[in-house]
């Protein structure tokens, strides 16, 4: 019998035999979709036999069986695996496109650690293009193998890391507790197999051995994940009760000594050329490897470097990726659409005839802004020699790793005649308020605030995203969804946490609706719920206020401890935020004015007097300072988090949210078993033993907050020679200083 037969015409035995199959199809299409990169419905057809389903159950209510689809629908991509926090973070890499870029590299390190140029050996190693993967053993056998995840939480995969045969189960000889790190990939040769053995199945094949390897390890079967060939090479570790050797190079062989697959193409190299040299060699050698890399990785190689030079928010200072060069392509450039951003960016995106670069089907890519279409860079000169985009132009699209496609060059001999240059539009496409350019921005942006749909859409996204809110089953594409619900419409953050109460009260229910079943509503009420107790910094990140990202919120969290005294010092600063921006706008008219004048600008008297004119009262003053002290707050976030919470809908919404909540957790101190967390520390005078930065980031990384001057906050003042007004206002203060050597010992690095 076909699926689509009207059911009033099924029979009872019928009815019984199809429930079971929908049953079979639809569960077995749910794990296909949580536990595998290529879903077997399509989503219209997916919901097409759950709406059969439910018509079905709706005509012989006893039939209903206990594993209906209708229940089960929608659970949370994740469930399927267990959780684990990593010990220590996985960290990504930060990137070099070009020999410059390695250049600067190696002067950073040799600037951060104060040492003279050529002292520093890296070791250099293909980056190989598949997904990294910690294995703990402890006592000589495998714990766990987690998936990075978002670096501080992966996914427990153990049972199928355990068929891997690159992994060995059991270490004889290695420490006690060793976390060993590297990628899972799949060879050219073993992917092509596979992908023959799809097809030949009728099931979808990969796009490239990356998704292979990627949707095999994550299995929810460990024998299907045992029958697809997978790769392992250790490159890293995380956790180890004893050290592996004094350099990266040494780690690497002794990694080999236990058992792991090691890159054959590591070499130590003494100095930035040596590097381009072997990532020339290894460039040459890419298309004969026979597994994917996409680039060369450089790591310091002393080991105690490492350590010294330690980590930025997410990427070693001691390792850079020196990525191949993208891959291109020509295509038509159909349409420029615009998109409209959480902060009301206008974004021009190019809608182009799909082209396949490098292995993966290209349609769109983005356009930046309107000097970028133009021909011009951010620093007014020109790109593209100065030639500007058009639609219908034939254009030259890349790919570089998993950013999206660029627009690289335009084809003028091609041009159609009737083209015209690109206008961006003065008004937002989407609410048609006012979209502006500001002085010295790069990007309009749309004026409407939260009235505009579009930007309250995008905020909603970013407000349930990764870093902030992360409710479980509420993903971008169910706030869209809510957005626009006329029966529980979710218009700001507050919404979500009254959606379960409306819900109770309303008549068309959300476990009746497509997509949604009583298990995933009740998954989704209890997601709700956990979420109302959330870290003091999430909750900074996610009310998406321009300039304030991820460390930047972590930044002011710590700063201030509290969402009130937050919220009170920006809401007391008011006065001296305005005055701020005053000034900087005096300062702009006083230069343009010195210019068509022909006379040198006066610039720092007209920001006096704009300051002095505003009479800014003490108090708001205080409240300004206390606010830019915070670490990596400068006035520009300063202003904008002053805007945001001045806006009377922004906070009202603010508000609203807040109520909803149950506890805003303030942040833990980095490492609060050093005597200098949460301390205040001003760096003064010369340093011998280090650089000033190298300081900052070791005195940040045991929890210390580093401040420029000397105040009634200042808890420890560490002055070298020429410590100067610094040290005598320390002294003033009654403020507790010490010599380099005294500091090195309080923090046990002596
Ligand atoms: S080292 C703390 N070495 O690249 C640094 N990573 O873009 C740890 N990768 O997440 C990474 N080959 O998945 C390192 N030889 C290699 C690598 C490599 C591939 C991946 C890894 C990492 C990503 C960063």
């Amino acid at each position: 019998m076909s699926d689509t037969s009207d059911v009033t015409g099924l029979s009872r035995t019928e009815a019984e035999h199809e429930l079971k199959r929908l049953a079979d199809t639809l569960n077995a299409a749910n794990v296909q979709y949580h536990g595998e990169d290529a879903p077997t419905l399509t989503d219209g057809e997916y919901d097409r036999l759950k709406r059969r389903n439910l018509e079905i159950e709706a005509l012989f209510p006893d039939l209903k069986r206990a594993d209906s689809p209708s229940d089960v629908v929608g659970a949370a991509p994740s469930d399927g695996f267990g959780k684990i926090t990593h010990t220590v973070r996985m960290l990504s890499l930060g990137n070099a496109f070009d020999d410059e870029d390695v250049h600067e590299f190696d002067r950073s390190i040799h600037k951060f650690l104060g040492l003279s140029p050529g002292s520093v050996q890296y070791t250099a190693e293909p980056k190989i293009d598949g997904l990294s993967l910690s294995l703990r053993y402890e006592n000589g056998t495998l714990q766990y193998a987690a998936t990075r995840g978002d670096g501080a939480t992966g996914e427990n995969v153990t049972e199928n890391a355990r068929t891997i045969a690159d992994i060995p189960q059991t270490l004889p000889d290695a420490p006690d507790v060793i976390e060993v790190r590297g990628e899972v990939y799949m060879s050219h040769d073993d992917f092509d197999a596979l992908n023959a053995a799809q097809d030949s199945a009728g099931a979808k094949p990969f796009a490239n051995p990356r998704n292979a390897a990627a949707g095999s390890l994550r299995q929810l079967d460990p024998s299907v994940t045992k029958s697809r060939p997978l790769r392992f090479f250790a490159y890293a570790w995380g956790d180890l009760s004893a050290a592996l050797s004094t350099t990266q190079s040494g780690a690497i062989a002794r990694l080999a000594e236990l058992g792991f697959q090691t890159n054959p193409l590591t070499r130590v190299c003494a100095d930035p050329e040596d590097m381009i040299d072997h990532y020339r060699h290894i460039e040459a050698r890419r298309a004969t490897l026979g597994y994917d890399i996409d680039g060369v990785v450089y790591k310091v190689d002393d080991l105690n470097l490492q350590a010294r030079l330690g980590f930025r928010s997410t990427t070693p200072r001691w390792a850079i990726a020196h990525k191949f060069p993208a891959e291109l392509a020509w295509t038509r450039l159909e349409e420029i659409d615009i998109q409209v951003g959480r902060t009301g960016a206008l974004s021009p995106v190019a809608r182009l005839q799909p082209v396949t670069v490098g292995g993966v089907v290209v349609s769109n890519a983005t356009l930046h802004n309107e000097d970028y279409i133009a021909g011009r860079g951010s620093d007014g000169a020109d790109i593209r020699d100065g030639k500007d985009i058009r639609v219908g132009d034939w254009v030259q699209v890349y790919r570089a790793g998993d950013v999206i496609p660029k627009v690289a060059d335009v084809d003028l001999s091609k041009r159609p005649h009737t083209s015209a240059p690109f206008e961006m539009p003065a008004t937002c496409p989407r609410c048609g308020s006012p979209a502006v350019r500001e002085e010295g921005d790069a990007v309009r942006r749309c004026t409407g605030g939260l009235i505009c749909p579009a930007q309250a859409v995008e905020k909603l996204k970013h407000f349930v995203s990764r870093a902030a809110f992360d409710i479980e089953g509420l993903g971008a594409k169910q706030v869209e969804a809510f957005y626009d619900d006329s029966q529980l419409p979710v218009k700001e953050p507050a919404d979500i946490f009254t959606l379960r109460a409306r819900d109770d009260a309303a008549l068309a229910k959300l476990a009746n609706r497509d997509g949604w079943g009583a298990t995933s509503v009740n998954n989704l009420w209890q997601a709700i719920d956990e979420k109302r107790e959330i870290g003091l910094g999430r909750l900074i990140f996610a009310l998406g206020i321009r300039h304030v990202g991820e460390v930047t919120a972590q930044d002011l969290a710590r700063h201030f401890g509290s969402w009130n005294d937050l919220a009170g010092t920006v809401s007391e600063a008011r006065a001296a935020a305005l005055a701020y921006r005053a000034a900087d706008e005096a300062e702009e008219r006083e230069r343009a004015a010195a210019v068509s004048e022909g006379r040198r600008a006066r610039v720092g008297e007209a920001r006096k007097a704009a300051l002095l004119a505003a009479a800014v009262p003490a108090q708001a003053a205080r409240a300004w300072q206390h606010l830019i002290d915070a670490d990596g707050i400068g006035a520009t976030v300063a202003l904008s988090l002053s805007d945001a919470l001045s806006n009377p809908d922004e906070s009202g919404a603010i508000n609203r949210l807040i109520d909803q909540l149950a506890r805003i957790v303030p942040p833990e101190a980095r490492d609060t078993s050093s005597p200098v967390a949460g301390k205040t520390v001003v760096f003064s005078g010369t340093l011998e033993k280090m650089t000033r930065a190298e300081a900052k980031a070791r005195a940040e990384a045991l929890g210390a907050k580093v401040s420029g001057s000397v105040s009634s906050k200042t808890d420890l003042l560490v002055a070298g020679p020429g410590a100067g007004s610094k040290a005598t206002k320390a002294a003033d203060l009654g403020i507790e200083t010490l010599d380099e050597d005294g500091w090195l010992s309080l923090i046990g690095d002596a």
